[in-house]
This record gives C-alpha cells, structure tokens and sequence, in this order.
C-alpha cells in the first residue's frame, strides 16, 4: 500500500486506493460499516484527483463525507457516553478538529484554491489511517469489553 507523501509539487502524484482490512476493525460491525463508507469516500476522491486536479467531484465528495463523518462521529460518541468510556473527551475532540478542518476544505474547493486537491487528500487520508488505527483502537477493547458487537 502506497501512502501519501507531501510531495505536493510533483503534479504526476498519484494515491493508491485505501483498501479497509481486518487491522482496521474495531470489533463493533456498525462502526466497521461506516469506517468502510468512509474509505470508500476517501477513494472516491483519490480516483477524482487522479483526474482532474479542480474536478468538481472533489467538492462534492468532500462534502458529502464531511456530513458521513458528522453523522459517523455522533454514533461513536453515542456509544462512548453510553459506556462511560474514560478518554470521551480527548476522542470527541479530534473528532471537532477533522470538522473544522474539512470545513476549511470545502470553502478552499469552492474558492478554487491551487493544490488543495492534493494537501486535501494527504489531509484525509493521514488523518482517517490514524484515527482508526490509534484512537479508535483505544475504545475497542474498551467497548468489546461491555459486550458491544
Ligand atoms: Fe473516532
């Protein structure tokens, strides 16, 4: 698997599709459902910058996944609260950090701003690998623990 560099000059960058596999789950089959929808959308805009660097795909998925995010993010948190899970306040926080974040995408999409195709997507993709891997692996056992599937 290839990751993104922050080679953002070279313009025959190319990304490698995110192919989700068992290291990402978290052993609860709903959030590993939206984990997947995520990277699908992440994969969406990979292939759309592998074809235009202002295609206005680009701003369409990335609104479209900012809102999954949204609605991802409150069913996470939704089970955190529910469980008490210790480090809620820590996790909820990157969570409010990615929406800014994107938020700041999707007007840059929309001013047309050079190469934010590419910083978008080295963006997207560092940040959904690690989420997922570090700090939602941190509730996984935590929640497997109290019997959530
Ligand atoms: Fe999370």
């Amino acid at each position: 698997m290839l990751y993104a560099t922050n080679n953002y000059d070279n313009e025959d960058f190319i990304m490698e599709k995110i192919i989700w596999n068992e290291s990402f789950s978290v052993g609860v089959l709903e959030l590993d459902k939206q984990h997947k929808k995520l990277l699908k959308m992440l994969n969406k805009i990979i292939e759309a910058k592998n074809i235009s660097v202002d295609s206005e795909a680009i701003s369409d998925v990335l609104t479209e996944m900012t809102k999954y995010a949204e609605y991802h993010f409150k069913t996470e948190e939704r089970y955190m609260i529910k469980y008490n899970y210790p480090n809620y306040a820590i996790h909820e926080n990157e969570h409010k950090e990615f929406l800014r974040q994107t938020a700041n995408f999707c007007i840059d999409v929309t001013e047309h701003k050079e190469s934010t195709p590419t910083e978008i997507l080295s963006y997207l993709e560092a940040w959904l690998i690690n989420h997922i891997l570090k700090s939602d692996m941190k509730y996984k056992s935590f929640v497997n623990k109290k019997g959530l599937k």
